[in-house]
C-alpha cells in the first residue's frame, strides 16, 4: 500500500463527480479496475476541484461526490487495496496545481480540444479554471509519482500535457516527478447506446443509457425498446458492421453472462429480437442488482462511507505532501518553520 516503498507501480484515476456511473462506464472501465490493485498501487479520487469549472448545483455536488464514491465501492473498488479519496480534502492538489500553471503554456493550453469544446459548449461561462484545468490535472498525477493513467480518447491529449510539463520541470530543477505513461486497458467492451447504437454510451442521451442505480423496471424498459437493425432477417448475428445495434447487445450479454459469440447466437437461434432484448434486459438487471443493493446500504451508512474517504485522504495526503514539500524546495520557497 505503502507506494513508493513499495515495488508495485503507481496508478491514478480522477473521477469527475458531475453524473451517474452507467452500464458503459461500469462494463468499458470500473468493472475491470478491481482486479488491478492486485499489480498496482492504485489511487482513485473524485475529482470536485475539476468539477466547479461548470457550475454545479453545490448540494448536488455534495450529494454525487459521496454517492458515486460509494457506486464505485460497490462495483470492486476495494477500499482496503485501493485509494479513494475527494480530492478537495487533499490541498496539495489546488497548491501544487497553482504552481504547474506557472510552468504550463498558454499556447500549450489553448491546443487543448476539451477546451474549445466546452466553451463552445459553456459560452456564458469560459472561466480561467476551464482554461487551466489541464495544469491541475498535471498535479493529480504527479502528486503521486503516478507511473499509469488509465485514460479514455478525451483525455490522452491531457496526458501528454502532463509528460511535457514533468519533463520541463525535471530539467529546469532536477528529478522530481516520474514521468507518467497512459495506461490502456486489455480488456473493456465499448458499450454503445441503446437508442443510437453508433455512439457511445453517455449519460447525455438517457434513454440509451442504462445506469448502475437505475431500478429493474426501468433496465427492462430500456432493453425492450433498444433499437435492433432494420434488416428483414430477425436474427441473432454478430455483424457489427451491418447489425450495431444486435452487436452491441450481443456484446452487452457477452460481457455480462461471459458467453461467447457462438453460444449466444445458438441460444437465440430461431427467436429473433423479440426473445433476445428482455434476455439481455434480465441479465443485465441480475448483474447490477448487487451493485444497486450494496450502493444503497453504503448510502444509508454515511459514518461507513466518511471513514472510507477520511482513511484515503489521510493515505493520500502523506504521499501528496512529500512530493509537494520537494517542489516547493526545488522553486525556491523559504521552508515553512512552524
Ligand atoms: N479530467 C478527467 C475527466 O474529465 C478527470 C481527472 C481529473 C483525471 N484529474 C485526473 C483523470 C487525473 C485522470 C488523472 O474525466
Amino acid at each position: 500500500m505503502e507506494n513508493s516503498t513499495t515495488a508495485k507501480k503507481v496508478m491514478l484515476s480522477g473521477i469527475q463527480p458531475s453524473g451517474e456511473l452507467h452500464l458503459g462506464n461500469y462494463l468499458g472501465a470500473v468493472k475491470n479496475w478491481a482486479e488491478l490493485a492486485e499489480e498496482f498501487d492504485c489511487y482513485y479520487f473524485m475529482a470536485d476541484l475539476h468539477s466547479i469549472t461548470v457550475r454545479q448545483n453545490p448540494a448536488d455536488l455534495r450529494r454525487r461526490s459521496v454517492s458515486q464514491l460509494a457506486q464505485y465501492i460497490a462495483c470492486g473498488l476495494d477500499p482496503e487495496k485501493n485509494t479513494l479519496f475527494i480530492q478537495s480534502h487533499v490541498h496539495e492538489h489546488a497548491e501544487l496545481g497553482w504552481i504547474l500553471n506557472c510552468y504550463t503554456m498558454f499556447g500549450e493550453l489553448s491546443r487543448m480540444t476539451q477546451f474549445k469544446d466546452k466553451s463552445s459548449k459553456n459560452a456564458e461561462n469560459i472561466n480561467g479554471g476551464l482554461f487551466t484545468y489541464p495544469a491541475l490535472m498535471a498535479a493529480d498525477i504527479l502528486l503521486y509519482q503516478a507511473d499509469y493513467v488509465p485514460v479514455g480518447e478525451d483525455q490522452k491529449q491531457h496526458c501528454e500535457l502532463t509528460r511535457d510539463v514533468a519533463i520541463r520541470f525535471n530539467n529546469l530543477y532536477g528529478d522530481t516527478f516520474k514521468v507518467p505513461e497512459p495506461y490502456i486497458p486489455k480488456v473493456g467492451a465499448r458499450i454503445m447506446s441503446l437508442g443510437t447504437p453508433t455512439s457511445k454510451m453517455s449519460k447525455s442521451d438517457p434513454q440509451g443509457c442504462v445506469f448502475i442505480m437505475d431500478k429493474p423496471e426501468d433496465i427492462a424498459r430500456k432493453f425492450k425498446r433498444a433499437v435492433t437493425d432494420s434488416d428483414t432477417e430477425n436474427c441473432v448475428r454478430y455483424d457489427p458492421e451491418n447489425k450495431p445495434g444486435v452487436a452491441n447487445l450481443m456484446n452487452i450479454y457477452s460481457s455480462v453472462t461471459g458467453k461467447r459469440f457462438e453460444e449466444i447466437e445458438r441460444e437465440f437461434a430461431g427467436q429473433g429480437y423479440g426473445a433476445f432484448k428482455p434476455a439481455v434486459g434480465e441479465a443485465v438487471i441480475e448483474t447490477l442488482r448487487p451493485i444497486r443493493e450494496e450502493s444503497e446500504r453504503m448510502l444509508a451508512d454515511k459514518a461507513y462511507l466518511q471513514q472510507i474517504y477520511t482513511d484515503g485522504a489521510k493515505r493520500a495526503t502523506a504521499v501528496a505532501r512529500r512530493t509537494l514539500r520537494k517542489v516547493y524546495k526545488r522553486v525556491g520557497f523559504v521552508e515553512k518553520p512552524f
